[in-house]
């Protein structure tokens, strides 16, 4: 029996409506038989309904990984009490492929490199309660070279899901100037089509505005080119992000990279700022530094239960900058249970002392305020807390953030 499955196209409030056709090739005449699969509407629309977190190899192996570097990488993750906090997805980035595909033009891993398969590593990732995701490009190369998904999307994604693939990062490399839309949407079609929920995370690197169409067919896309590990990148990045915050919300979010926390060209501080701002954004908080070697500090801030649950807020509302005079900006994100997520990012070169009221944040009326900082100083990030009713304030090193969660009392 010959299956195939078409995506019709996608209603008002972003749910698919999706149809799949079954063709019985023995039947001279094809036999139309239309069936609405719910159950796959319903995968699409659960996914994804925090900002995925996980980790993945490229920011901190390139394309120098293995078979054991992912093993380690998601061992480490549970006994770094990382997947305790939250994090969930093992992503393997570029350069795990073969350089070509085989006898059925289906894809396969490097064999010396990962050879037991994907499939093997699938399992045992599964088996420590974790997800993985695996990337591509939506080109004819990806951007290491090896075999594209263009004109093999169906084929690909077949792959994908019978290896057990929870995530897929689409690319944009090599993508011979064919039409955006019609490449990614061919790909979350055939994703669709496999029935196993997949997170679809788009690559194109914000170049064709991807938070015009892209909400409708993935999860997640990237705002901006690749993250480097430094200050200027990172806040670039961050200065990209303004007015996108109306396009996110639950199953679909900004992108801007993933993180660098931990891989060694920032400072601490810079880290914390870095970190924060990610969950100020609601973006998805893949780690991106060897989890096997990380540093106390480095582990502390990626777990840092209370900035994560800024970022993780079911409200799902992305935040947004509301003054900024050069090198102070005040930023806000509200969240689900009426309180806000307030930080104070200083930018210069010195220590500047900071303030915002509650009335510029756009609280609730109340008489005082409970403001709780979410990055004491010191070796553990335990929450210290003042009450105010008006101003929140702090001293702020460069390049540094005060963030704290503020409720009516
Ligand atoms: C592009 C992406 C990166 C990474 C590399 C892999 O540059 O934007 O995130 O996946 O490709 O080659």
């Amino acid at each position: 029996m010959k299956k195939r499955s078409i995506l019709f196209f996608p209603a008002i409030t972003g749910l698919f409506i999706f149809l799949n056709f079954q063709l019985p090739a023995a039947f001279g005449q094809p036999l139309l038989k239309e069936n609405i699969i719910a159950s796959q509407i319903n995968q699409a629309d659960n996914l994804a309904q925090t900002p995925p977190m996980g980790w993945n190899s490229w920011n901190a192996f390139n394309t120098d990984i293995t078979e054991q570097k992912i093993k380690d990488a998601a061992q480490a993750m549970v006994s770094s009490g990382m997947k305790a906090a939250g994090y969930e997805y093992i992503n393997i980035d570029d350069a795990w492929m073969d350089t070509v595909r085989d006898a059925e033009g289906r894809l396969q891993a490097d064999p010396k490199r990962f050879p037991h398969g994907i499939k093997a590593l699938a399992d045992y990732v599964h088996s420590l309660g974790l997800k993985i995701g695996i990337y591509e490009s939506s080109g004819t190369k990806t951007c290491a070279g090896y075999p594209g998904s263009l004109h093999h999307e169906k084929t690909d994604a077949e792959s994908f899901a019978k290896w057990g693939i929870d995530y897929l990062k689409l690319d944009n490399c090599y993508n011979e100037n064919e039409s955006y839309r019609k490449r990614y949407t061919e790909m979350e079609q055939s994703l669709l089509a496999t029935g196993r929920p997949i997170v679809f995370s788009i690559c194109e690197w914000g170049v064709k505005d991807p938070y015009q169409w892209a909400p409708s067919i993935s999860n997640l896309w990237r705002t901006t080119g690749d993250i480097s590990d430094n200050w200027n990148s990172m806040i670039d990045i961050v200065d990209q992000q303004v007015g996108l915050n109306k396009y996110a919300g639950p199953g679909h979010w900004n992108d801007p990279d993933m993180l660098e926390v931990g891989n060694g060209g920032m400072t601490n501080t810079e880290y914390e700022t870095h970190f924060s701002m990610w969950a100020m954004l609601a973006a998805p908080l893949i780690a991106g530094n060897d989890l096997l070697h990380m540093t106390e500090t480095t582990r502390e801030i990626l777990t840092n239960k209370d900035v994560i649950a800024v970022d993780q807020d079911p409200a799902g509302k992305e935040g947004y900058k509301i003054t900024d005079n050069g090198n102070q900006e005040v930023w806000v994100k509200p969240l689900s249970d009426g309180s806000y997520a307030v930080l104070l990012l200083n930018r210069g070169e010195g220590r500047a002392f900071m303030t915002t009221t509650v009335e510029k944040i756009g609280l609730q009326k109340a008489a005082s305020y409970k403001v709780v900082n979410l990055w004491e100083q010191g070796n553990s990030y335990r929450p210290k807390s003042y009450s105010t009713n008006d101003l929140i304030r702090s001293s702020v090193a460069s390049h540094g953030v005060a963030m704290f969660r503020v409720s009516p009392e």
